[in-house]
């Protein structure tokens, strides 16, 4: 067979000229430049300064080159004041000589504003580019405890429109106060014009600073509500479109689009209280300095009439005005954009400041030449801190190197809690986990995770191909070693079956195939890293029974020499360990061979005969789509019962 390609390939060459061209020719992955500074008692801006400096040449080149395209421009006015009263009035200097002026600095000016908008732009992509790694690679870190408690709706959000807004604001306000800085530059040529007419012009300033500080009180709340109510929109989206099974099995699309409509309702209100608040501010920020024209031309005319100053002055003083205009009104939007960006800053620092909860230690040592020991001690663990009850409690499982150990307990009793402490998605509270006498605190948590294989029970596909899924933990894996994994798992047989093979491309989550087909790619996957320790949580619930029974020939070859805790319920699973446990009330409360335990525990047959029949429910439904059999766990029940009553063996 020839091997396949990890990509499915273009089945026809596509039109000229509409070919998508990336600009890179390869995906970066590099590390944030710069990152925020950690400490929280400084003002948001102040934290974010050290991915602006990252990029601080860029960025000063262009204000520079548009501090000096608007100085250039503020000649302008000037210029014109000259022309009326030299050329106009006393025909001293020619017209032309003012006209070739003003043409060229409005073109140089006009050519530095270019290039500085487009520095500017880089850098603003720069800087989004920046923010965007830095919270990523924070996400990475992160641990389940996270995970459990945020929204991934918010979280898409607040990397979106957040990094967003906090990025609009950290270039264009720097641009914006350039602007207004010219303001400063125009005073000076109206002073040298005018003295008293100047201080008229400007008049008005200290109104539009006041209106705006006024403004930015009261549009403050609003626009942080409105970012956490679209936030609250985008996680029921989210919801809508991964549980969009649940959804439309419950015919339940009206409830979900009353939520919607209920949470758009809210960014609605939302959006007319800012509305409302801009309409109310906005032309009173914008046309305060037209009332700074009206004196100019009060004032400015009295004086013209009574010959203390010449008509260009005025023409002049209006020019300024004109163009204090732009800044002034850009001060508004400036004041705004601050609002969103201190609350989006404040949103992306919430997570940013979380830090992970369980990472490496310091001093932490590979897991090398794992051998399989594996030690639970008097191990407490609870998920939240403030709960009353713990999970566990004392909890004490030894499993032999190369023994396979079978988890068994009532729903919620905490058997994926003990797979998942194994592997330090949490950490114990008291006592300790050790692997060959580490203690796995001690440990890396990439060589721990990567001696121990877990499959859950709804194991998640990439949207990729099989063979891509199966490879994901050992990219570098050959097709045969590929193949002979899916064997294993008996997902061979099924894969063929599928329209292009190990090719074939699985929709998003794997949603494509049946519950028990994505287990067996899952339970493959694991297989294919060959890790010493393997955990199998619940991992062939979907399975249909035929098909498991034919996979528990390969399994209990893979098992060999490996230390293997099965976490299930069914007969036919349990049979495969040396050993089982049963798990009730924060604890094992029975440990031996399963015949043992039917013996001596009558729990243990109460919660097996509980599991059968859920399963049978289950069953009807169809859990897994490609064979459907005879109910291999009812008749195991039966023999259950019947052997619990006889005390039969195994
Ligand atoms: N991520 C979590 N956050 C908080 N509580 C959890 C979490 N996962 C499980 N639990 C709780 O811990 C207990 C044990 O869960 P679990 O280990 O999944 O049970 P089992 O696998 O035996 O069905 C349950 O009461 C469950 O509600
Ligand atoms: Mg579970």
């Amino acid at each position: 067979m020839k091997a396949p390609t990890l990509r499915p390939r273009r089945t026809e060459p596509p039109e000229q000229g509409t070919e998508f061209v990336p600009i890179a020719e390869e995906a970066r992955n590099e590390a944030p430049r710069a990152t925020i500074d950690p400490d929280r008692s400084l003002r948001w801006l102040r934290r974010a300064l050290p991915v602006m400096k990252a990029h601080k040449g860029i960025f000063i080149t262009s204000l520079t080159l548009s501090f000096i395209g608007l100085v250039l421009q503020v000649q302008i006015p000037n210029l014109l004041q000259q022309a009326i009263g030299n050329s106009i009035t006393h025909h001293t200097v020619p017209l032309s000589h003012y006209v070739w002026w003003i043409v060229g600095l409005g073109l140089v000016g006009a050519v530095m504003g270019y290039i500085a908008r487009l520095l500017l732009f880089e850098t603003a992509y720069d800087i989004e580019y920046d923010l965007r790694n830095i919270i990523y690679e924070h996400l990475t870190r992160m641990s389940f405890s996270f995970y459990d408690r945020v929204q991934s709706g918010q979280l898409i959000s607040r990397a979106n429109s957040d990094i967003r807004s906090v990025q609009m604001y950290m270039t264009f306000a720097p641009l914006i106060m350039v602007q207004c800085s010219i303001a400063v530059v125009a005073f000076i040529f109206m002073l040298t014009i005018n003295v008293p007419l100047a201080f008229i012009a400007m008049a008005t300033t200290p109104f539009v600073y006041i209106t705006g500080v006024r403004m930015r009180r009261s549009m403050f709340p609003v626009s942080w509500i409105i970012q956490a109510r679209l936030a609250e929109v985008a996680t029921i989206v989210d919801e809508n479109v991964n549980g969009v099974r649940v959804v439309k099995s419950f015919a339940a699309e009206q409830q979900q689009l009353r939520a919607l409509s209920g949470a758009a309702d809210k960014v609605q209100w939302g959006y007319i209280k800012d509305a409302d608040l801009r309409a109310r501010f906005t032309p009173l920020v914008q046309n305060l300095p037209q009332l700074g024209l009206v004196l100019v031309l009060l004032f400015g005319g009295y004086m013209v009439i009574h010959g203390q100053l010449g008509i260009g002055a005025i023409l002049a003083f209006n020019a300024y005005l004109l163009m204090l205009q732009a800044p002034f009104m850009m001060l508004g939007m400036l004041i705004m954009m601050g609002q969103r960006a201190a609350a989006s800053a404040e949103r992306i620092y919430d997570i940013i400041d979380e830090e992970p909860t369980v990472t490496d230690k310091p001093d932490a040592v590979d897991l090398t030449d794992c051998k399989g020991d594996v030690r639970f001690s008097h191990v407490d663990f609870v998920y939240d801190s403030e709960a009353e009850r713990l999970v566990l409690a004392d909890f004490d499982l030894h499993i032999d190197p190369g023994e396979t150990v079978a988890l068994v307990g009532r729903t919620g009793a905490g058997k994926s809690t003990v797979a998942r402490l194994l592997n330090r998605f949490y950490d114990v509270r008291h006592g300790s986990i050790q692997i060959d006498g580490h203690d796995v605190r001690d440990l890396t948590l990439s060589s721990l995770r990567a001696n121990i294989g877990v499959v859950l029970d709804e194991p998640f596909l990439f949207s990729v191909s099989v063979r891509d899924n199966i490879a994901y933990g050992k990219p570098s894996a050959t097709f045969d070693e590929v193949e002979a994994a899916a064997r294993a798992a008996g997902a061979h047989e099924f894969i063929t079956h599928l329209e292009n093979g190990y090719d074939t491309v699985v929709g998003e989550r794997g949603y494509t195939l049946s519950g028990g087909q994505r287990q067996r790619i899952a339970i493959a996957r694991t297989l294919l890293v060959n890790p010493p320790i393997m955990v199998l949580d619940d991992a062939t619930s979907a399975i249909d029974v035929q098909v498991e029974q034919m996979i528990h020939a390969s399994l209990r070859v893979q098992m060999l020499g490996r230390t293997t805790l099965i976490i299930a319920h069914r007969l036919s699973t349990i049979a495969l360990a040396d050993r089982v446990v049963l798990l009730d009330q924060q604890k094992v409360v029975a440990d031996g061979t399963h015949a043992e335990l039917l013996e001596s525990t009558p729990l243990y047959a109460e919660v097996l005969a509980q599991a059968a029949e859920f399963e049978r429910d289950a069953d009807l439904e169809g859990s897994d789509a490609d064979v459907v059999g005879p109910d291999e766990d009812g008749r195991g029940l039966a023999d259950l019962l019947e052997s619990a009553r006889g005390g039969a063996h195994r």
